[in-house]
């Protein structure tokens, strides 16, 4: 799931595998969204591979941490980032609007992938709600590849407020067999937003949704996918699930076993587990503190997780093996954990 621009909080961070990344190039793409392209420090080491879907972590000179999708995929020589200038931004695109420039060195880390492509589908139907282009891009220009056919709904406020327009012209204009198709949809010409019902109707059940944009954009989607009984619907957050966040810790304590280290670490009532995990000195990782990143994923070995993340699918959470300990907690009093 996972396109941001993620808005994600703030030091101190856990990693263990930061990169060094030069600034090569900033582009404008659209009004208030630039594009950034990192290349590795080594040429010779490149970057690890980042499949379409997959976002990154920029650890911004003044201390903040933002998640960005990627709009590019299998590039080992460069990432390619696309920042939007958030009205509401606490800091980071701003930053990045502000004061990153051509030439300077910044610290990401490798890239994490909460909303992955099924490669295999033959039909596939992707839906973007402003930003929510950037990991939809990359997956466009990767089923391009793998000649899947792909039809993109592309949402706008208006279409100066787009990006990558004229790119993915270009792109559906060179697929000569009809593989891809695109359909704009700018609020300001339309005068109303997409009917999402009408837009999906004549798809095959076997077709693949993906969606990335905002809140209101994600339920009307799962809304519209519902009632029309398509199965495999993914999506990506911006920002936590409302209802996600409201509850955050658990009204009662428990304990967590921790079976590499061989700690034992207390929960007290109205605490994070996150928290309770760095107090008593344990060594996790974590990025975005809201259950969006999957930075802090970790295996669950026995208990039973509440879990409040905005990542794992239905069938993850009932399946039980991992949890995002930011964010999620405990129903059984115990919980064994593989960390
Ligand atoms: S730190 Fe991002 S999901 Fe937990």
């Amino acid at each position: 799931m996972r396109a941001w621009p993620h808005i994600f909080v703030q030091s101190p961070v856990m990693s263990s595998s930061l990169i060094q990344a030069l600034v090569f190039n900033l582009r404008y793409e659209a009004r208030d969204i630039i594009s950034v392209e990192l290349r590795p420090l080594s040429q010779e080491a490149g970057f690890p591979p980042a499949e379409a879907g997959s976002h990154i972590d920029l650890h911004l000179g003044n201390g903040l941490i933002r998640s960005y999708s990627l709009t590019n995929s299998g590039e080992s020589d460069r990432y390619v980032v696309a920042v939007l200038k958030d009205r509401r931004s606490r800091g980071g695109s701003l930053y990045v609007h502000e004061q990153v420039r051509v030439g300077q060195v910044i610290s990401i880390s490798s890239p994490r992938n909460n909303f992955q492509l099924d490669e295999a589908a033959s039909q596939n139907v992707l839906l973007a709600g402003g930003i929510g282009i950037t990991p939809l891009y990359a997956m466009l220009k990767r089923l391009r590849e793998l000649g899947r056919r792909t039809h993109l709904i592309y949402c706008a406020r208006s279409r100066s407020d787009a990006a990558f327009v004229e790119d993915i012209q270009a792109l559906v204009a060179a697929s000569h067999d009809g593989a891809l198709s695109v359909h704009f949809h700018f609020d300001d010409e339309k005068g109303a937003a997409p009917d999402l019902v009408r837009l999906f109707s004549n798809f095959s059940a076997e077709t693949h949704f993906y969606c990335c944009g905002p809140g209101p954009m994600l339920e009307a989607y799962e809304k519209a996918c519902d009632k029309l009984g398509y199965a495999h619907v993914h999506m990506e957050r911006f920002a936590a699930a409302p209802e996600l966040t409201d509850q955050v810790t658990d009204s009662a304590g428990y304990t967590v076993a921790l079976k590499k280290s061989g700690k034992t670490v207390q929960v007290p009532p109205g605490t994070k587990l996150l928290d309770a995990l760095l107090s008593a000195g344990c060594k996790v990782e974590f990025s975005c503190r809201e259950g969006l990143c999957g930075a802090c994923e970790t295996r669950v070995l026995s208990g039973e997780v509440e879990h409040r993340d905005s990542i794992l699918t239905k069938a993850e959470r009932a399946a039980n093996k991992s949890m995002m300990i930011c964010v999620s907690g405990c129903r059984s009093g115990t919980l064994v954990l593989d960390a």
